[in-house]
């Protein structure tokens, strides 16, 4: 189901940008994603193949961010919408991994599976409150994206990549 009939990747990376305030980027050339994931290695990676590998990364994110002196609500704010990405993994794809970089106080996730992806067009949908492929309420992605200051999607059938860009202050 889409907004409109056959919209296509450049229309739906327009829209995305204009539904979220400019702050949800659809990448369609990996080497759109921020330098950042190319010139460093992540400081922190966790595999995700179960809950209890969410609740272990909550944990190893926590203490990541007190060790860089941010305030709780902000990483309250990071745990928060590294839960509903790795959720989508364990609910919509299975099993996934957390890579996390780090520069000039800013932060930057990645949450990737190897899924089955999301069709482009319909991601405009699913993007907003209550819209769901389960029965669940919908709320994953208005979450991250509310709380970050920015995020990187890139899906297709081999899976899906979310980077999400949070600053400290
Ligand atoms: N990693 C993923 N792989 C495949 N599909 C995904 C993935 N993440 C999200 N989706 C699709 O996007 C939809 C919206 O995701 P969102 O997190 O907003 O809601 P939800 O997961 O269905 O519900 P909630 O997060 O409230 O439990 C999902 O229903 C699913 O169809
Ligand atoms: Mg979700």
């Amino acid at each position: 189901m889409c907004l409109k009939s056959s919209l296509d990747s450049i229309e739906c990376r327009d829209l995305l940008l204009s539904l979220t305030n400019d702050k949800l980027y659809l990448v369609m050339d990996k080497d759109e994603f921020p330098e950042i994931v190319f010139k460093k290695t992540p400081e922190v990676s966790i595999k995700i193949d179960s809950v209890e590998d969410l609740a272990y990364a909550k944990k190893v994110i926590e203490d990541f961010f007190c060790r860089k002196n941010w305030n709780k609500n902000k990483i309250f704010d990071i745990i928060i919408s590294v839960s509903e990405a790795v959720s989508n993994v364990l609910k919509h794809a299975q099993n996934g991994n957390i890579n996390i970089y780090y520069e000039d106080d800013s932060a930057y996730i990645s949450v990737s599976d190897s899924g089955e992806g999301i069709e482009i067009e319909d991601i405009p949908r699913l993007i907003q409150k209550g819209e769901s492929s389960k029965a669940s309420l919908g709320m994953g992605f208005s979450i991250i994206i509310e709380l970050s200051s920015a995020v990187w999607i890139h899906t297709n059938s081999n899976g899906t990549i979310l980077i999400i860009m949070i600053e400290k202050f």
